[in-house]
């Protein structure tokens, strides 16, 4: 997010109560109609909140596609993805949709059960940041809900910084100095013969050597910069010492404490830190045969900068302020 000038005084919050809902992460914020546009008071009290408690909750909005890019301009600038799901509106390019789950695996031609356990690889894989692949992974993602399951279907996200102050002070000076690669479709199973998902993959090669543990470039926080999607090994170690030390550090990130889930409704929206957090698509309402349709913005990010102040590398596939 970029820093915006605004003419709040000290202490004024536009009005707007900020309630934490969970010991680590997570605050529900109310009285503001994000649809009315929020005055500089209530942008900036909303932005300490998203910096504070990693991600926060709105319910009862009222954002169309319009008025929801509106809403993250004034905290930065939306990405315009080059490939989105069809059903996002052609005319806002920056609003990606998702409205069946059930349409990706048949992209591919194979039934979306046999995908996703073909890229179910550990049970920490459904873990993520948006993008985290990229040289600079979107700062903060926006989402909003607009038909949701009667029950199922929660999201759940998790506080990178408090897993890594969760550390031991001597796991804490190992993990510093560390740094990772993160790759696009690690440990996917390919299928016998042809797989058309292998060669979207090989098509679309997105790689980045990331820090394991990233600073924070407006909270100065340290960081725990892992998820289970796309930490492909850690740098310097062999095979079977990164994947324990992974194995080791996602356990810790997904520990109960550090979450917090989120029972969606429609007009629910999330705006979360995506460089201080994880988050878990729900896995529980494929069966429920019911739509969940969902609009996403993404806000640019920066390119992340470790302990010793190295920035990521870019291998393949992104590059800096490019989408
Ligand atoms: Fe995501």
């Amino acid at each position: 997010m970029t820093t915006e000038k605004t003419t709040a005084e000290a202490g004024t919050d536009g009005g707007i109560e900020v309630r934490p809902v969970a010991g680590h992460i997570g605050a529900e914020i109310t009285g503001v109609d994000l649809a009315a546009g929020p005055d500089a008071a209530q942008v900036a009290a909303i932005r300490a909140a998203v910096l504070r408690w990693k991600v926060v909750f709105f319910r009862g909005q009222r954002l169309d596609h319009a008025g929801h890019v509106a809403f993250a301009r004034r905290f930065g600038e939306p990405v315009v993805p080059p490939r989105r799901g069809k059903a996002s509106p052609p005319d806002v390019p920056e609003i990606e949709t998702t409205a069946d789950r059930l349409e990706l695996g048949g992209r591919f031609g194979m039934p979306h059960d046999e995908w996703l356990r073909r890229r179910r690889h550990t049970l920490h894989r459904g873990w993520h940041c948006d993008h985290g692949a990229r040289v600079d992974p979107p700062a903060a993602t926006i989402l909003r809900a607009e038909t949701v399951p009667p029950y199922g279907g929660d999201t759940t996200w998790a506080n990178l910084a408090a897993a890594y102050a969760g550390l031991s002070a001597p796991l804490r000076a190992f993990v510093d100095g560390l740094r990772a690669e993160h790759r696009l479709g690690v440990g996917y199973q390919p299928r016998p013969g042809e797989d058309a998902y292998v060669r979207h993959l090989l098509d679309h090669q997105v790689a980045t050597v990331h820090p394991l543990v990233r600073v924070h470039p407006e909270t100065g926080e340290r960081v725990l910069f892992v998820n289970g999607y796309y930490v492909e090994q850690i740098a310097g170690l062999s095979r079977p010492e990164s994947q324990a030390i992974l194995d080791l550090l996602l356990d810790q990130v997904t520990r109960p404490e550090y979450t917090v889930r989120f029972r969606w409704e429609p007009g629910s929206v999330a705006f979360w830190d995506n460089r201080a957090t994880v988050h878990l698509a729900p896995s529980d309402n494929a069966h429920l045969d019911h739509p969940r349709t969902m609009h996403r913005v993404m806000l640019a990010g920066e390119v992340p900068v470790g302990v010793d102040g190295t920035p990521s590398e870019a291998l393949l596939g992104s590059e800096p302020g490019r989408w």
